[in-house]
């Protein structure tokens, strides 16, 4: 039915009104969540027309007289949380719209509030409860909401989504990327219940100007002057009340005494806040990280991060990580190679794992997907980008692991890319003082015995990462030991990326760079490593990557057959002979 002119500018004011989902609320294992997860059902929807046949109204074909032919019955199902690509062998390839449907029971109450939270979803969200628009999500990794209490009835709803993984010239990441892209909503869907008054966002933390007090902000929504909000540490027999001001937030200051987090010591604290009407807990770590002088210093130690790079994927499955126990395997090798640092590549990680390595004490740097080609020049990339950061802080600020917010993977420098850059950093700053912020910088200028950085954003950030691949890419024109590195910043600098690719048992000439053998991964490996102490200012190196993963970009059919092979560890979790060395590197660092 074709829409008047005026009624076309209404639907359109509306969709804009409906633009992005809400900002999510912090800490969402510590409410009262239900999982929504499991098999539900789905539609592939190649021709993206879902939506203009009316899917989302979830028309069954038992409306008589009535010809449905956009219909869910008795199709398909598709596990959630989980991408479609590695649950469906037609699906491995898919690029386009997936819609999904599930039911569920409600019994609203009139003094609770109701969220649907979805972990993440790849890449453009679009969600309806019982047939009507709730709004849209774009961005793969990073959470979002919305509120749900004055939509539902009481009895049986139905949710409607779909995801589109489309790439294009202006998401972020952009048309083509080192990695899978996989579709669907690759992260739990909990329908979240609060009281009408809850203590919807939190941020505790030692005070960045002073480490002996401890800070806080609170914001309690539909609050206003005067709640008042007791955040107590039992353990460190600490609690201090906040009074929020007109519009919910309370912000505070005071003396603590408590235990340092660290790799070795990932001591974590029960926190507690409790207002009139709602109380939330979680446990926290406390730890200071600085960068001075060249050094990265944590609780005002320098220290030297011992990493890796991963992506959030589990090889053997072909899929996305989303568990706990995802986590628990991804980690536990981190951990095994002697590693106190992991690089999350190229884009916020599963929260489990993020959570898991604060247990665990393994330091992170977390990134938002600007990979390569971005569409610096368009006027959206940049509120793009700083809602992507927004996000990621968000759900992970008061996460003590992650000691860096990453803005950029090997951008090239030009003057939209570092004007976005320039100011992503300073919103990264404004949001979260206490982290230092990097970016992996890859251009630089290059000779047979040298390379200089000479990147107007490596002046920006607190830590400079640099990725680059001699012996790979570049061959040596020079003996390792000889290469020079011109870094002008007196910044800390972590070798963010090096390597070389090995399939697992091909075994030949360490000498031969060109048939993927074991040995020679391994050789390289030495190389790089004997090339460390012309670093200046090294603060720590992440060699690039973990395992084996999944990539259109390796196109190799003996060796690659879609996979990178860069791997330490194949995509079946055999160890290859690179992983040594590493590892002997690793445990000789004191
Ligand atoms: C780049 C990039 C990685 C990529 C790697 C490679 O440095 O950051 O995402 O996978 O090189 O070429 O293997």
């Amino acid at each position: 039915m074709r829409k008047t002119g005026s009624a076309c500018l209404i639907a359109c004011l509306l969709s804009i009104l409906h633009l992005s989902a809400q900002p999510f609320m912090t800490n969402v294992s510590g409410r009262n969540a239900r999982p929504l997860d499991g098999r539900w059902q789905a539609v592939v929807d190649l021709y993206a027309c879902g939506e203009q046949m009316e899917i989302y109204k979830n028309r069954t074909a038992a409306e008589k007289g009535r010809f449905v032919e956009c219909t869910f019955d008795d199709g398909f199902r598709l596990d959630v949380p989980g991408d479609w690509n590695s649950q469906c062998p037609e699906l491995k390839y898919y690029e386009s719209t997936v819609w999904y449907k599930r039911d569920f029971d409600c019994a609203p109450s009139p003094d609770k509030r109701l969220f649907l939270y979805f972990g993440a979803a790849n890449y453009r969200t679009t969600v309806y409860l019982n047939g009507e628009k709730l709004g849209s999500h774009e961005g793969g990794f990073t959470p979002f909401q919305f509120e749900i209490g004055d939509k539902v009835r009481a009895g049986n709803n139905f949710i409607v989504v779909g995801v589109d993984n489309r790439r294009t010239a202006e998401t972020i990441p952009a048309l083509k990327y080192d990695w899978w892209n996989y579709g669907g909503i690759t992260r739990s869907v909990l329908l979240i219940e609060t009281p009408r008054r809850f203590i919807e966002d939190y941020t505790v933390r030692l005070d960045p100007k002073d480490p002996e007090r401890l800070w806080a902000q609170v914001r309690i929504a539909g609050g206003g002057r005067g709640e008042t909000v007791r955040l107590s540490i039992p353990e460190a027999d600490f609690s201090a009340t906040l009074r929020t001001d007109a519009e919910g937030k309370a912000e505070l200051s005071a003396p603590v005494r408590l235990e340092r987090w660290s790799p070795e010591h990932p001591k974590r604290y029960t926190v507690e806040l409790c207002s009139r009407h709602d109380t939330i807990r979680e446990r926290i770590g406390f730890r200071t990280v600085a960068a001075e002088g060249g050094r990265i210093l944590l609780n005002g130690k320098p220290l030297f991060l011992k990493g890796i790079n991963c992506h959030d994927e589990i090889p053997q499955r072909r899929g996305r990580a989303f568990s706990e126990a995802d986590a628990r395997m991804l980690l536990g090798e981190v951990k095994a190679l002697g590693c106190n640092f992991l690089r999350l590549t190229h884009y916020p990680a599963c929260e489990a794992l993020v959570r898991m390595a604060e247990e665990m004490g393994i330091l992170l740097w977390e990134e938002v997907p600007l990979w390569q080609k971005i569409a610096f020049s368009d006027p959206q990339t940049l509120p793009k980008a700083n809602r992507m950061v927004t996000e990621m802080i968000a759900r992970d600020k008061n996460r003590c692991a992650i000691i860096l917010w990453s803005v950029s993977n090997e951008t090239a420098p030009g003057p939209d890319r570092n004007r976005v850059l320039e100011e992503m950093i300073r919103h990264c700053r404004a949001l979260d003082p206490s982290r230092l912020v990097t970016s992996a910088f890859s251009h630089t200028t290059d000779t047979p015995t040298s390379l200089t950085l000479e990147d107007p954003v490596a002046e920006l950030v607190d830590v400079i990462g640099i990725n680059k691949y001699y012996g790979w890419y570049t061959p040596w024109h020079c003996r390792p030991q000889e290469f020079v590195w011109n870094v002008p910043c007196d910044k800390p600098v972590i070798f963010s990326e090096f390597g070389s690719e090995a399939l697992y048992g091909n075994h030949g000439d360490p000498n031969d760079s060109t048939n993927w053998y074991e040995e020679y991964q391994a050789r390289n490996y030495r190389d790089n490593i004997a090339m460390l102490p012309n670093i200046p200012h090294l603060a720590g190196t992440a060699p690039w990557v973990l395992f084996d993963f999944r990539s259109p970009y390796r196109m190799n059919g003996r060796y690659q057959e879609e996979w990178n092979r860069k791997g330490l560890v194949s995509d079946k979790g055999h160890r290859k002979a690179a992983w040594y060395v590493l590892k002997a590197y690793y445990d000789s660092i004191p």
